[in-house]
């Protein structure tokens, strides 16, 4: 049985993955910047995922409220400050911060690594990109990796919570390599690995 998926942001990320989930076969929902819309979005979705600027994230949880307690949150958010620069360094992650503000919540790291313009379809150049998904409760993890296989991504559990660290600086790297690197937004990361 697919969860129905509430999505907070309408923007790059939010109606791309919104396109690829109802593709799938997800009943999916998805909103803006509008409080109530926040929290009727996040009380009708059995999984949230938080689609908005990393400076909207306490905001955005202020706005979900207690419709958000006890479900899963999928973290895309890449942690950069104003100046486009690492906002938290290495040694926590965004990830793990807005699990410390939403105790109840399960939160999965996952899409935050991949362009926006292929997160319809997990596909480039006609490879899967690989999702790397990190997470402390094992089965929102499990669904969040089933979700990725069903958009059409090479899934990957990346483990803890903790990993969101690496995941938020490898997202950083990937803009250091589609922008000031000028390799556009073609470029994305796939993990060769022995079949599992
Ligand atoms: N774009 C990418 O390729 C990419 C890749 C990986 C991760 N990410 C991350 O994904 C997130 C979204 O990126 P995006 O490119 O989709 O950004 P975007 O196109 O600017 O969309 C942001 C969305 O968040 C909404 N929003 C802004 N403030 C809000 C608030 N306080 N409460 C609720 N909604 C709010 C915006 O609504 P309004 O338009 O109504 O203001 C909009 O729907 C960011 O954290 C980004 O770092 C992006």
């Amino acid at each position: 049985m697919k969860p129905k998926i509430g999505i907070i942001g309408d923007g790059n990320v939010g109606s791309a993955l919104k396109r690829g989930l109802e593709r799938a076969k997800y009943e999916v929902k998805n909103v803006g910047h509008d409080p109530k819309g926040v929290e009727e979005t996040a009380a009708w979705g059995e999984v949230i995922i938080l689609a908005v600027p990393f400076a909207a994230l306490d905001d955005t949880l202020r706005e979900m409220g207690k419709a958000a307690e006890g479900k899963t949150l999928i973290d895309v958010t890449n942690a950069l400050a104003p100046d486009y620069s690492l906002a938290l360094g290495c040694s926590t992650s965004g990830a793990e911060e807005l699990q410390k503000k939403a105790p109840s919540a399960k939160v999965i790291k996952a899409f935050n690594t991949a362009f926006a313009a292929h997160m319809e379809t997990g596909r480039v150049k006609n490879a899967a990109i690989t999702l790397f998904v990190a997470g402390d409760d094992e089965e929102a993890k499990a669904m969040v990796l089933q979700m990725g296989r069903n958009l059409g991504f090479d899934p990957v559990d990346a483990g803890p919570l903790q990993n969101a660290r690496w995941l938020e600086t490898l997202g950083y790297f990937h803009i250091q390599l589609g922008y000031a690197l000028k390799m556009g937004t073609e470029v994305e990361f796939k993990l060769i690995r022995e079949a599992a």
